[in-house]
């Protein structure tokens, strides 16, 4: 388990034993660190130490793959129902921020990501967010290893970020438990409708898609507003369910 070392407007997430190197002067974190401490650069620059919470991993992740954004996470968590104890197959890992939410839920995620140094950089930031033992981060092409992977099942959800997942949906009939859901994000609404087609063709029940819009409400002096910063479109996720 890693923490969040924040002086001012700077953080950084680091753990125990780590050596964090800045302009402000070089922190040794203490093996015995606690949230609430507050430690020192040889300068003597002071570092507040804070508890690591699920949006820090979205801020502080080093990233590769696109990350998937909070919001998004809780669709995927309230869609699907993936709780504590469950298998979840995920792919692809990329930066890793929906499999290491999915971690600090205590769900055991099996997370296969194609590229070699992304795969290595997803394992670091699982060793920060301190799920390293529940999210196996495999290098590897998922649908390349559908075969072995359908023998390890079954999962009570897959969640798949790839532009191949409609490949993988096709056999989520052999990989999910009765009533597992299978989750595909998508940023193109053609990849999604493939996803829908083939989850129908598979004889998956419950198919449906959703855009995902949030709006950030802007609160000034003169009044109160939706922000005029964009349309806050991040994608399309479909979900479907095995049903026996
Ligand atoms: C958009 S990123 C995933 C981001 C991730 N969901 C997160 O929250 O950080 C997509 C990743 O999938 C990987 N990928 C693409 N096809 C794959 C496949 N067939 N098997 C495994 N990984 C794959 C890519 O290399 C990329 O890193």
């Amino acid at each position: 388990m890693s923490y969040l070392l924040v002086h001012e407007d700077r953080e950084y997430l680091r753990a125990p034993g780590d050596e964090l190197q800045t302009d402000l002067g070089v922190l040794e974190i203490p093996e015995d660190v606690e949230p609430g401490d507050v430690i020192e650069t040889h300068l003597g620059t002071p570092f507040v130490v804070r508890r690591l919470r699920g949006p820090d991993l979205f801020n502080h992740f080093e990233r590769t793959g696109a990350p998937m954004l909070p919001r998004d996470v809780g669709l995927v968590v309230g869609h699907t129902g993936i709780a504590a104890g469950d298998r979840v197959l995920d792919a692809g890992t990329g930066t890793g921020v929906l499999a290491a939410y999915l971690g600090r839920m205590h769900a055991d995620v099996v997370s296969y990501e194609i590229d070699a140094e992304f795969a290595d950089v997803a394992r670091e930031n699982m060793r920060l967010a301190g799920v390293d033992d529940r999210v196996d981060v495999r290098t590897g092409d998922l649908t390349a290893r559908l075969d072995e992977v359908v023998e390890e099942g079954p999962f009570d959800a897959v969640t798949l970020d790839t532009g191949d997942a409609p490949a993988v949906v096709r056999r989520a009939p052999a990989l999910l438990a009765d009533g597992g859901h299978v989750a595909v994000y998508s940023p193109f609404v053609e990849h999604s409708r493939e996803a829908v087609e083939v989850a129908r063709e598979a004889g998956l029940i419950d198919v449906d898609t959703f855009e995902t819009i949030q709006r950030e409400m802007d609160f000034g002096e003169r009044g109160s507003r939706p922000s005029t910063a964009g349309v806050g479109h991040t994608g399309y996720l479909t979900f479907a369910r095995k049903e026996q």
